[in-house]
């Protein structure tokens, strides 16, 4: 077989067979293709797209170039939750421990963050001591022993997607609905669990930018996961804005622990977390319907069990539980400095993007793979989309290492701001499979 006859065929739309696809997944992952000729395919299939069965095929075989978890020895319905990713999306934190304390295995791989994005895992750093690399013993006791488990995925996981991902990111063919699929199906199917919610966030600053587009790459994930024997269904969601106040690792902490305490519940980052929880609890049997799982969310964080369930998580795996309660043990900044308005009017979107990369030259997100990130450093957002603000008002505090000198006009741009109220919109937008 011949790379260049893959390449080829993609160029003119034809379908690769899904011997061809596992050729060039072996060959991509083990270095006898030459990334030229994988970056080539990859431009033509975000050119010409994949058929349903190219996008199986394209899945199995990265999910198949390593390790799959096997978590048949933790009894019960095994529920994960994937987002497609937003600036400040810290629902796993939120959303982890109130379904385990609910009573469902909640097993989890995270990323770490690079450019504007954050990751679960850096958020998870952000607690003193705590392993956020667990093995595979280590994943599964902590699934055993607290329902909830989080590591950045251990040793092998769909090694192949990490090569093609590297090189998508250089490419400039992350966007491509295929194969933003059979990345993120690959993993999640290697991951073990029986059962994933998934949140495809729907907005100017997320990957797919229309409702048509997200329903596709939904409908598109929920087909994968559905031929292959898991539970799934995704919610679309809204992204004009990052998600709730925090951005930046510790606050991102500190907002999930006041979510899980009780503290704003009316938020979107707070109804957004309950209803993906919800969901999960149904997938994983503790509730027949929607009203039911929402009941039994909202007493986890009343009667403290989610909250609870966070701080097993964190003391089982070598954390300052304490630090939960007490937010002066966790990383701080040397600095807090207010942005103020420079003219009045309604929010009409917060640049989600564009904070996270001011966030980023904070010191909390990453350039290159290999920086060290600042934890304590950060920015609060003290404004919502439809908010009428005044000249002076504080729009932003920006959490800043000692001597960093902001540019707070730089801030101020991120914001949209009209002379008449926005039109309110649902954040979530539609629902689509099981
Ligand atoms: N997240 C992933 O893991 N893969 C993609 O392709 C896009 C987002």
């Amino acid at each position: 077989m011949r790379m260049y006859d893959l390449i080829y065929t993609k160029k003119l739309g034809g379908a690769l067979s899904p011997e061809q696809i596992a050729f060039w997944v072996k060959g991509a992952a083990d270095g006898s293709i030459p990334d030229e000729q994988s970056a080539s395919l990859l431009m033509a299939i975000c050119w010409r797209g994949m058929t349903t069965d190219e996008t199986l095929a394209l899945t199995l075989g990265m999910r198949d170039s390593g390790k799959r978890m096997d978590l048949s020895s933790v009894p019960g319905t095994k529920v994960d939750k994937h987002s497609t990713g937003g600036v400040g999306d810290k629902t796993t934190l939120i959303l982890g421990p109130i379904v385990a304390a609910c009573g469902v295995p909640c097993p989890m791989f995270s990323g770490r963050g690079l450019g504007h994005t954050g990751g679960t895992v850096d958020k998870f750093a952000a607690i003193p001591g705590l392993k956020v690399e667990l093995t595979d013993a280590e994943f599964l006791r902590s699934l055993k022993e607290t329902r909830f488990a989080n590591s950045a995925p251990t040793g092998n996981i769909a090694p192949a997607d990490k090569k093609l991902y590297a090189l998508r990111d250089i490419t400039a063919t992350v966007e491509s609905i295929p194969l933003i699929t059979a990345s993120i199906m690959s993993k999640k199917l290697a991951g073990g669990a029986d059962a994933l919610v998934l949140d495809v966030k729907c907005g100017p600053t997320a990957f797919m930018k229309t409702l048509e587009d997200a329903r596709t790459l939904a409908q598109s994930m929920v087909d994968v996961g559905t031929a292959h024997g898991m539970q799934i269904r995704a919610l679309i969601t809204r992204m004009d804005a990052p998600l709730g106040w925090a951005i930046g690792n510790a606050l991102e902490v500190m907002e999930s622990v006041e979510i899980l305490r009780g503290e704003h519940g009316d938020s979107e980052l707070a109804q957004m977390s309950f209803r993906l929880a919800a969901e999960m609890l149904i997938m994983g049997g503790a509730a027949k319907t929607l009203p039911e799982a929402q009941a039994k969310v909202q007493a986890s964080i009343q009667d403290g069990s989610a909250l609870e369930a966070l701080r097993r998580f964190v003391a089982l795996n070598g954390g300052d539980a304490e630090a939960l309660d007490d937010f002066t043990r966790l990383p701080q900044a040397g600095q807090v400095v207010e942005v103020r308005a420079d003219r009045g009017g309604y929010v009409t979107a917060i640049d989600g993007r564009a904070l996270g990369l001011l966030a980023m030259d904070l010191g909390a997100g990453r350039k290159d793979r290999n920086d060290i990130l600042d934890l304590g450093v950060g920015i609060r957002v003290q404004v919502r989309v439809g908010q009428r603000i005044e000249k002076g008002d504080v729009v932003f505090t920006a959490h800043a290492k000692a001597g960093f000198s902001l540019k707070p006009e730089a801030y101020l741009a991120t914001l949209s701001l009209a002379d008449s109220r926005p039109v309110a919109e649902p954040w979530l937008l539609a629902t689509i499979g099981c």
